[in-house]
């Protein structure tokens, strides 16, 4: 895919949405970009303001359209979906986002729409292995933002707690993208050192990384709780998947993976790094994980498989 015209089609014009466009402007991401959303009048007018950045960025075609406009398009990427209210979990929001997306896939693939499907609309992973079912897409067609951002907050955390730049440090939270997350500490590293050792040197206690990891699962909630939503961390998550498939980075990035044996499980997207090119999913790398986390890995899984067989029931 790495042509020179590359093309994505953005369904949900929301917070999280209009973010992303704005992101892809920025990075210069795509030669066309088309924002589908039921309103209508607010694609309208976020394609009219977008098309102002291009100057100062690179030029676009950016137009508000319809699902008939992902025929020759790259990439499908949704966003549209109920987000979370003060309170509610992500998979509360199941039953009322499904509806959403099943009006939406169809329409997509009968276009004749031939590229690749990135989901973020939550709860994530289960929409993500919906859009699978729902395209009949072969699998590596369809991504996940899955644990993006969460790994991105635990990067961020153990960063500040480190006095050191968060993209130095390489660990994954794994698992659901939502209550039943863990962060795969064992097999963290910061400069080819592993994480706990660092964490040791730096006087930091197993009790302090738990606490990093819990408020890295309730970062969401804080977010919520103080502005409604939360939406420039995962636009970025997004576009930087988007600009591994467009630039064939064959780039190991967090995301919402179809396994197939991985972790000991199949016949679901889950969060866990994975390898991204031009053809999509190009594989999962399985984090060899000790016991204690591939039983949290094991309990997240049994967890989105139950809500996803009532959802999809
Ligand atoms: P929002 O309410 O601001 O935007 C949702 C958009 O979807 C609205 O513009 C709405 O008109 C549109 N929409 C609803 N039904 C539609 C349909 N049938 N067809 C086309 N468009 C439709 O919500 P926000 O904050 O943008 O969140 C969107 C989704 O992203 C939520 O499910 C939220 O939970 C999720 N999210 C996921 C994250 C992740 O890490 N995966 C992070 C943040 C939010
Ligand atoms: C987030 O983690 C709400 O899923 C959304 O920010």
């Amino acid at each position: 895919m790495s042509k020179f015209h590359q093309k994505v089609v953005l369904v949900g014009d929301g917070a999280v949405g209009s973010a992303y466009a704005f992101s892809l402007m920025q990075q210069g991401l795509a030669e066309e970009l088309v924002i589908v959303d039921v309103i209508k009048e607010r694609t309208r007018g976020d394609a009219l303001d977008l098309e102002d950045a291009q100057v100062f960025t690179a030029p676009k075609k950016v137009y508000s359209g319809d699902y008939s406009d992902a025929k020759d398009a790259d990439l499908v990427v949704i966003t549209a979906g109920a987000p979370q209210k003060p309170g509610e979990t992500r998979l509360d929001l199941v039953d009322k986002n499904l509806k959403i997306l099943s009006s939406i896939v169809k329409p997509v693939v009968d276009s004749g729409f031939d590229g690749i499907f990135l989901v973020a609309a939550n709860p994530v992973d289960i929409l993500t292995y919906a859009t699978w079912k729902f395209s009949g897409f072969p699998k590596n067609r369809v991504i996940g933002s899955g644990t993006s951002l969460d790994t991105s907050r635990l990067r961020v955390a153990l960063g500040k707690k480190l006095n050191l730049d968060p993209r130095s440090i390489d660990g994954y939270i794994l698992g659901e993208h939502g209550d039943t997350e863990f962060a795969a500490y064992d097999e963290a590293t910061v400069g080819a050192k592993p994480l706990r050792q660092v964490a040791e040197e730096h006087g930091i206690t197993d009790a302090e990384l738990a606490e990093i990891e819990d408020q890295t699962m309730h970062k969401a909630y804080e977010i919520i709780n103080t502005k409604g939503a939360t939406y420039y961390g995962v636009a970025t998550c997004l576009m930087r998947i988007t600009k591994a498939i467009f630039r064939d980075e064959n780039a190991i990035l967090p995301v919402g993976a179809a396994l197939d044996g991985e972790y000991g499980l199949d016949d679901i997207f889950i969060g866990t790094p994975g390898i991204i090119n031009a053809t999509g999913l190009a594989g999962v790398i399985e984090v060899p994980l000790s016991e204690t986390e591939k039983a949290k890995m094991k309990a997240s899984a049994e967890t989105l498989k139950k809500v996803t067989q009532e959802g999809l029931a």
